[in-house]
């Protein structure tokens, strides 16, 4: 008989942990961290990435408390789904995201956990096709895209997108990128509401990069996590549209958590467009096998009360009333911080919640000091991360930083 080991005087002997680097903090969510420690009443915190309405709450739609209601009352199963997650939710979603190619069947969809989810399937399809294709993104982009696309072992080629002193796109720089790119690079491209920048392409520069796009043989994947925030559901997928127009492949990562306010409960999905029905097929085989791999299958809440709100027209209809509200009040804020000083004037004609200042660290930390306004080191500040009665606070705080 074996010898039974005693645990008195043992040491564990892996020590495996042990050899792990530190992280370098996420520098926002440090933020958002000191912005919650400071005691002062009337801060503002414009560096977390949530809507705010006037009072300075992010509170639930409407439309989805009324679908949990409806959920709460007749949903009668929690088994399991499957690692496409819902489809009625993705059926009702296409004709959102696809607009006029909703009823293209080379374009197939699943449910996935947000937009992050949608990212991370995405680029990993990409490195199960072609493990050697490389991302070209703009710079700055939204700072998770380059975790996200390294964990997928892709290269990132980048290239300067936004000119933040002189708040312009560079787009001259992103259209030779795009001139000198291999045929089966893959393009990140930002549907609307442009992270962190606010700067959208125009409709002739849209039609610019398809153009070209196509013209390359290269494969966009385009990251729309803000749909109907900058000008509407439809012109907001304008750009998309137009590559689905022309493209035969093309990769879509969309997000609701924005645009139905139900960020923690990650609704997002992906959508795939090939050549073929079959080929598209094959491909959602592949997704739906690199997803039960990473999560088995999406959390079911939030994508149940999208599902519900748009199986009915009045939901469908008090969510669309809704969102135009976010969308005027964004687009007010702008126009207010706009009209503040002829330096702020660029964020009038920017998109979605997020714009840049051309602040270097040491304004952003005196901003913090003085006038307990919280923003990220780069000077992206959520437009919309304020109640109203700190609007003109905020303003003066700004042109008086400008000022020096
Ligand atoms: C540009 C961009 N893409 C994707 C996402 C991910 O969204 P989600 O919270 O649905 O994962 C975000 C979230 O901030 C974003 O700004």
């Amino acid at each position: 008989m074996l010898d039974q080991p005693t645990t008195t005087g043992m040491r564990a002997s892996a020590q495996l942990l042990e050899a792990l680097d530190p992280i370098k903090s996420d520098s926002l969510l440090a933020l958002i961290a000191l912005a919650e420690a400071d005691p002062r009443n009337d801060k503002i915190d414009v560096g977390v990435g949530v809507y705010r309405d006037g009072a300075g709450g992010t509170p639930i739609f409407r439309c989805i408390k009324a679908a949990e209601q409806i959920l709460w009352q007749h949903q009668n199963s929690k088994s399991y789904l499957g690692s496409m997650g819902d489809r009625r939710f993705t059926e009702l979603l296409r004709p959102f995201v696809l607009g006029r190619h909703a009823g293209d069947e080379r374009l197939l969809g699943l449910q996935t956990p947000g937009g992050c989810g949608a990212l991370a399937l995405g680029f990993k399809l990409v490195a199960a096709a072609n493990p050697t294709a490389r991302v070209l993104v703009g710079t700055p982009t939204w700072p998770n895209h380059a975790p996200v696309i390294n964990a997928a072992g892709l290269e990132i080629v980048r290239y300067g997108y936004y000119d933040r002193d002189a708040q312009a796109i560079r787009f001259d720089e992103m259209m030779s990128m795009l001139d000198g790119a291999r045929a089966g690079d893959v393009v990140l491209l930002h549907g609307c509401c442009h992270n962190p920048t606010g700067a959208d392409l125009s409709q002739d520069q849209w039609a610019d990069v398809v153009r070209t796009v196509a013209h390359r043989g290269l494969l966009p994947l385009v990251d729309i996590a803000y749909q109907g925030l900058a000008c509407g559901l439809g012109e907001d997928a304008a750009g998309l549209h137009a590559l689905l127009e022309v493209c035969d492949e093309v990769i879509v990562a969309q997000s609701c958590d924005k645009n139905f306010g139900v960020y923690r409960d990650r609704v997002g999905s992906l959508w795939i467009k090939s050549a073929d029905a079959a080929t598209s097929g094959r491909a959602m085989d592949h997704v739906a096998q690199i997803a039960r791999e990473m999560w088995s299958m999406p959390p079911d809440h939030g994508a149940a009360a999208v599902r519900t709100v748009l199986d009915d027209q009045a939901l469908t209809a008090d969510w669309q009333v809704e969102l135009a509200g976010m969308r005027a009040r964004i687009n007010n804020i702008r126009a207010r911080i706009a009209a503040a000083d002829p330096r702020l004037a660029y964020i009038g004609g920017q998109f979605g919640m997020f714009s840049m200042l051309p602040f270097d660290a040491h304004q952003v930390r005196q901003l913090r000091d003085t006038h307990a306004i919280y923003m990220a080191d780069s000077g992206r500040f959520n437009v919309v991360g304020m109640a109203d009665d700190a609007i003109d606070r905020f303003v003066a705080a700004v042109v008086g930083a400008m000022n020096g």
